[in-house]
């Protein structure tokens, strides 16, 4: 809701004794009440202020309400308005509400009614205006690259972001659950830097084995082991003068911790097999889902590291702390997958909105990104309905659903990642979405069970529910 002081409301009516009652109730909630008891200065005050919602009583001496609707059309499109009629007049309330008014309230009054209307009318407002400064912020803003969000938090972290891009600080680190957009982040700090010219280079810790991510980070010589037929640039030295993102630090092995630690602290580069060093200048951005003081209690990080790459930390809050945002991001991401998919869809409809609000959305970002991605897809007009998005589910019941969509046609048999796929599905179903337990069906670490989820929520297809509506469980 707008803060409670700064809702204004209008009651029509000659009867003051009417006004005078609606004005205590609605004083009493503390919203400001302006009161006209005939058409010519309710229009008048029209002029003067913006209303949060309207009461007009149906009979005013100098006019009906009906060509009052018209008035208020004219100077608020969207303000609701009620209606309130003498008793029994059923074809009045029914004439008023094809006018476009929101509701009627029979005469007469019962105020927990009365409340309740005005209370759904308020909210109606409160949406519409969301929507709206929604619209008008992404029409006027440049949103520093590509990054979209309007509350505190997220103002807070643009200009975390500008800052630190400008600095000489060299190693940053990027926290927050699953789908805030840390790699977002991290880019738009490589993007907003002197070092946008440079390369920007990423790798995911969790996608390998220490020994292969060791010659990743650091590259090899030829005949460094088995394997190295030939020689290979490592991570940091392709990075020179410009950011190595590394991306799930958390899941750095205690040893490859040390000789990352010994990186930072002198910035040269040896590779495996060599002696030989190499100084490099390169930005070192990493980011975790995992809380990594945790860990260090844990034993599973290195607490020296840690305060090395704790110097700058950027915190994205998950976007149920951040709600404001939500229609932002919502109007952000119609406008991308309308425009891909060629729909002429360029709303949402004030339950579609309040639902999207309601969400706790525990993929964050990436999940509403999807779920609007899937309601492009399916909708059917120019405004996406509440219906046309999917539920909120949790996820054993979700998981079940997503293994069931599986097509079991022909050629898919023979396809391992859809096996594969199928597998990871079944084992999070039948430990009820619990990925520790699920790795241990599969034989895999649960790392690489987040891993594999991830790219599953990457690759899955545009029309099948999405694998992402169901709980990241970062947490076992
Ligand atoms: N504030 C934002 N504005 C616009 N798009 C966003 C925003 N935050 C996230 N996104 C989008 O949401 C998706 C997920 O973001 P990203 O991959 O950066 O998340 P992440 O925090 O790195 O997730 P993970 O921990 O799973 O790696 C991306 O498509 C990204 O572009
Ligand atoms: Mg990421």
């Amino acid at each position: 809701m707008t803060s409670k002081t700064s809702i204004k409301i209008l009651v029509v009516d000659d009867d003051d004794h009417i006004s005078e009652l609606l004005t205590i109730y609605f004083e009493d909630q503390g919203w400001q009440v302006t009161r006209a008891n005939r058409a010519s200065r309710a229009i008048a005050s029209l002029k003067q202020s913006r209303f949060d919602t309207i009461l007009v009583d149906f009979q005013l001496p100098d006019g009906d309400g009906l060509q009052i609707i018209d008035h208020i059309r004219q100077r608020d499109a969207k303000v609701p308005i009620i209606f309130m009629t003498g008793h029994g007049s059923i074809d009045t309330a029914v004439a008023a509400m094809r006018a476009g008014a929101f509701e009627y309230l029979s005469k007469p009054l019962n105020m927990d009614e009365v409340l309740i209307k005005v209370r759904n009318a308020l909210e109606l407002t409160n949406l519409r205006r969301n929507l709206d400064i929604a619209q008008d912020e992404l029409a006027r803003r440049n949103y520093s690259q590509g990054i979209i969000g309007h509350s505190d938090a997220m103002r807070s972290v643009m200009r975390s972001v500008r800052i630190v891009a400008g600095s000489e600080v060299d190693q940053i680190i990027v926290t927050g659950e699953s789908g805030v957009g840390k790699n977002l982040v991290a880019n738009a700090i490589h993007q907003a830097s002197p070092r946008q010219t440079g390369p920007f280079i990423e790798i995911t810790c969790t996608a390998l084995p220490d020994t292969l991510l060791e010659s990743e980070l650091f590259g090899h010589e030829r005949g460094a082991f088995t394997d190295a037929r030939t020689k290979k640039t490592g991570l940091f030295e392709a990075a020179d003068r410009g950011t190595a993102f590394l991306d799930e630090i958390g899941d750095m092995s205690l040893s490859l911790q040390a000789k990352l630690l010994g990186f930072l602290e002198s910035r040269r580069v040896r590779r495996v097999g060599s002696n030989r060093e190499k100084k490099v200048d390169v930005r070192v951005i990493a980011a975790s889902n995992r809380d990594l003081f945790e860990q260090v209690k844990e034993r599973s990080f290195r607490e020296d590291l840690l305060y090395r790459l704790n110097v700058i930390e950027i915190n994205i809050p998950p976007l149920r702390e951040r709600r404001q945002d939500i229609p932002l991001l919502a109007m952000h991401f119609l406008k991308i997958f309308a425009e891909k998919q060629q729909k002429s869809v360029y709303s949402y409809s004030n339950d579609a909105i309040e639902k999207l609000m309601s969400f706790s959305w525990p993929g964050n970002v990436r999940q509403l990104r999807n779920a609007i991605e899937r309601a492009v897809v399916f909708s059917t007009g120019e405004q996406i309905s509440a219906d046309e998005l999917p539920q909120e589910q949790e996820s054993p019941r979700f998981v079940q659903a997503a293994v069931k969509v599986v097509p079991p046609n022909k050629e898919e048999t023979f396809n391992l990642a859809s096996l594969e796929r199928e597998c990871v599905l079944r084992a999070l179903d039948h430990t009820k979405g619990n990925q520790s337990a699920a790795a241990k069906l599969l034989g895999i670490t649960r790392n690489q069970i987040v891993y594999k989820l991830k790219k599953l929520r990457m690759e899955k297809s545009q029309t099948e529910p999405s694998i992402d509506t169901f709980k990241v469980r970062s947490d076992h």
